[in-house]
């Protein structure tokens, strides 16, 4: 314990000299609104409200759960789109379908005398108006933080306005000021940079942008903004999505609150309250930090948001009851399902005093008020908002523009770039030709890892961009799958990187990089090792370990999560007549590590040893050669591998056996061609972090399994077990088998002991039992299979390879 004291203290030392250091939380509000709020009006409203009334301001379902006639009905005050969810359930759905439905639930609002508090709908574009097909999708905020330009961010900001106007919406989940200080959590790249001042500097120019200032602000080409998630989102234990932060007030402060300063300061009229703890106190239920801090010392003037359902995860509270989070300071309940509930049961605390009058009434004033300076009380009706920018010409142009700057130049040995395009180019990997790759998470679906090039528009994939660049300027180009070229190429273009994540799916043990295409480097070290010339694109959500690859290249670019616009990398990257038509501007807003083990790796660190470090990007006037990077011995320690959380961990695929044969499954709603198998998912301790599955069929093998393309060894470990997390519901009494296999013929079966009905429970399975069928452990291929002869619905939270003294029920054998 002594320790961490220690070190937080010489940290938060090292720390005050790199950040202009706020003295302490007091902040003065000097939001001028062109547009002021109606008090008198408010205050009218508050007084000829009902309870009912009330209590449905605060109250925020998502689309999937309800409709206009429950907002009618119980006078709702917001609702959300998911980013799973969409107007219809389609994903499909045209502007016109969201302005439809916008429509339909402006009115059904609540009307008090004859004035109605139209409903406000929110949505995550937080990276354009991304779960719309068809948008401009702009570089995830990790690839804007490289470009460090806040006239850039102020006008993508308002490029995102009009494409959510254009759907009817008038508020955005964005832009997230977390300032992510370990990289293996999942949501590095929705923060601009490790680097407080930067990202307070990039979110102020974001809000702006997307709000308007002085006469412009919130006028009609504005949406609402949402400075998230506050805060300490970005300091969680080892990077773990939504656990705790522990930090000294100085670091809180100086770190993780820096940014809330600025933002404010831009007028941000909405928060929203993180899933972590602070300190072990969960951010939802913090009144000091939500009330006291907040809006009394830094005098936030606009309404506190809750995360989905981040209420639900305070002590003594549930998804449907938590009056201590609206005590402490939420003014708004983010409870997409179970609305009507929650709703139920703060009209009871309310009525009882748990909840006092007052606080009702400050929040719905404070949500009212944001309203209000929205012009929403004086007759603008988001829905008619004229005109359709989803993917204007001048908005796919400021894409391209944010790439060109995003792209940072990490070697350029013997001068390799600029590319001549006049050559025979080779080009290898698959991300080439998976738009879904460039694009990232939060992408038409919240994990965006189920879409196909087609459901993208205005938006060719890499290769297509560098072959339309490549044959304008009479060069010639190949791809291949293999590293064979039907004619030799001058030099290959390398795309790799991460498959989309979003959240705790992409939270991370270690820092190094993982392809999911175990072919890939050795295709690129057997090019290197013919001499040919190889620039590599690696496509990321964050820096991670990728020695072997930027040893096997000769230029090496971080591209991160481009978006739309990758022509933007061959601006850069070729000369165009002979000249070069734009240099490398992008500069790391992340420090990049040489050790897997270096997932906390900031510049303000103690002990600061990255392989480039915060700030680093070369250009072509750079002569710097970069010596190939010493490899670290491989380590055979292996303490877990995650398998499955409520979906394949990465880089592993889902996939079901029935009648019909093997099928991927490539959405969490899924169901097999011949419907027999159904599957859905839900939420048991966590947000999405369990699955359903429905196997109709008798005497048929159906069944849930987990692949990799690359086979994974685990003989460094001692005693491994697997360790599975699951409840049956019904069956017909037919067991369920556990399978692993490790190429053809090769594979260990068990059969899982049958457990109490409905109700959850740990089943361990000793690897020493697969062994003893025929499992060989050192190349496992389809990482898990459930699978019966007989009809069950079971549902699955977790499937884990752990090492030691087993737990729950043990399988012997
Ligand atoms: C929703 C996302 C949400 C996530 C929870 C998904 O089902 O669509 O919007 O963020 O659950 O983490
Ligand atoms: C995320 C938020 C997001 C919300 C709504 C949550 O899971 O943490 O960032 O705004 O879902 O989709």
């Amino acid at each position: 314990m002594q320790k961490v004291h220690i070190n937080l203290f010489i940290l938060s030392l090292a720390f005050s000299f790199s950040v202009a250091a706020q003295e302490d939380w007091s902040r003065n509000n000097t939001c001028k609104y062109s547009y002021e709020a109606n008090d008198g009006l408010i205050n009218k409203l508050l007084s000829q409200m009902s309870l009912e009334q009330k209590v449905g301001q605060v109250m925020q379902g998502d689309l999937d759960f309800i409709s206009p006639a429950d907002v009618k009905k119980f006078h709702i005050g917001s609702v959300l789109n998911g980013g799973n969810t969409a107007p219809n359930g389609d994903k499909y759905s045209t502007a016109d379908d969201w302005k439809k439905l916008s429509k339909e639930f402006y009115d059904a609002s609540v009307e008090i005398d004859g004035i109605k508090i139209p409903i406000l709908w929110g949505t995550d574009a937080v990276h354009g108006h991304n779960n719309l097909i068809g948008a401009t999708l702009f570089p995830h905020n990790i690839g804007l933080g490289a470009t460090g330009n806040p006239a850039l961010l102020k006008e993508i900001g308002e490029a995102i306005a009009l494409e959510v106007l254009s759907t009817g919406v008038a508020w955005t989940f964005a832009p997230t000021i977390a300032v992510p200080q370990d990289d293996r959590w999942g949501r590095t790249y929705e923060g601009f940079s490790e680097n407080p001042e930067l990202v307070a500097k990039l979110g102020h120019a974001m809000i702006l942008g997307l709000q308007g200032e002085d006469e412009e602000f919130l006028d009609q080409n504005h949406v609402i903004a949402t400075a998230k998630h506050f805060m300490g989102d970005g300091g969680t234990l080892n990077g773990v999505d939504q656990a705790n932060t522990v930090v000294s007030d100085v670091e809180l402060r100086e770190i993780h609150g820096h940014p809330y300063f600025q933002a404010l300061d831009a007028c941000a009229q909405t928060v929203m309250a993180s899933f972590n703890s602070i300190n072990g106190s969960k951010m939802h239920g913090d009144k000091d930090l939500l009330t006291g801090i907040l809006k009394d010392k830094m005098q936030f003037d606009g309404f506190v948001v809750g995360d989905w359902n981040g209420h639900g995860q305070v002590k003594n509270c549930s998804n449907v009851n938590c009056a201590q989070a609206f005590n402490a300071g939420v003014d708004m309940f983010m409870v997409p399902e179970n609305w009507k509930l929650l709703l139920k049961n703060t009209m009871r605390q309310v009525k009882s005093g748990e909840i006092p009058a007052q606080r009702l009434d400050d929040a719905v004033k404070r949500i009212l008020t944001v309203k209000s300076r929205m012009g929403l009380l004086d007759g603008r009706v988001p829905h008619e908002f004229e005109g359709n920018y989803l993917g204007h010409p001048d908005h796919l142009a400021l894409a391209r523009q944010a790439v060109r700057e995003s792209l940072v130049l990490l070697k350029n040995n013997n001068q390799m770039l600029p590319l001549n395009p006049v050559s025979h180019i080779g080009v290898i990997g698959e991300a080439a030709n998976k738009i879904s790759s460039q694009a990232g998470g939060w992408t038409i679906t919240w994990q965006g890892r189920d879409n196909k090039n087609s459901d993208f528009l205005n938006t060719k994939t890499i290769f297509e961009s560098l072959e339309e660049f490549i044959s304008s300027a009479g060069g010639t180009i190949e791809f291949s799958t293999n590293g064979s070229f039907a004619i030799d190429p001058d030099y290959v273009i390398g795309v790799f990187g991460e498959e989309p994540y979003a959240e705790m799916l992409g939270d991370l043990k270690n820092i190094s990089f993982e392809a999911t295409d175990p072919t890939y480097l050795p295709i690129l070290e057997a090019l290197t090792a013919t001499d040919t010339p190889i620039v590599s694109l690696f496509l990321s959500g964050r820096p991670l370990e990728v020695n072997q690859y930027i040893n096997a290249s000769e230029a090496f670019v971080a591209a991160w999560l481009p978006g739309t616009a990758v022509e933007g990398i061959s601006d850069v990257i070729f000369l165009k007549n002979d000249e070069i038509q734009f240099d490398f501007k992008g500069k790391l807003s992340y420090s990049w590590p040489k050790l897997k083990t270096q997932g906390v790796l900031n510049s303000h660190n103690e002990f600061y040893d990255p392989l480039f470090p915060l700030a680093y990007g070369l250009n072509y006037q750079s002569k710097t050669h970069l010596p190939n990077i010493a490899l670290e011995r491989p380590s055979r320690k292996i303490e877990s591998v995650n398998i499955f959380l409520g979906a394949a961990a990465i880089p592993g695929q889902e996939f079901i056996l029935s009648k019909s044969g093997p099928e991927f499954v490539s959405a969490d709603e899924f169901s097999s061609q011949d419907k027999n198998i159904v599957i859905s998912r839900f939420d048991y301790l966590r947000q999405d972090d369990a699955k359903n599955f429905i196997f109709t069929n008798s005497n048929v093998m159906q069944g849930f399994g987990v692949s990799t393309k690359a086979p994974l060894d685990i003989t460094p470990m001692r005693s491994p077990y697997y360790e599975i997390i699951m409840r049956v519901n019904e069956t017909e009494g037919a067991p369920l088998f556990f399978n692993v296999t490790c190429g053809a013929a090769c594979q260990g079966t068990v059969q899982l002991p049958s457990t109490k009905l409905n109700s959850w429970g740990t089943i361990s399975v000793p690897v020493s039992c697969l062994e003893k069928d025929g499992l060989d452990t050192s190349k496992i291929q389809v990482r898990s299979l459930l699978f019966s002869m007989g009809a069950i619905n079971f549902d699955l939270h977790s499937i884990a390879i752990k090492d030691g003294t087993v737990s729950g029920s043990k399988v012997s054998c």
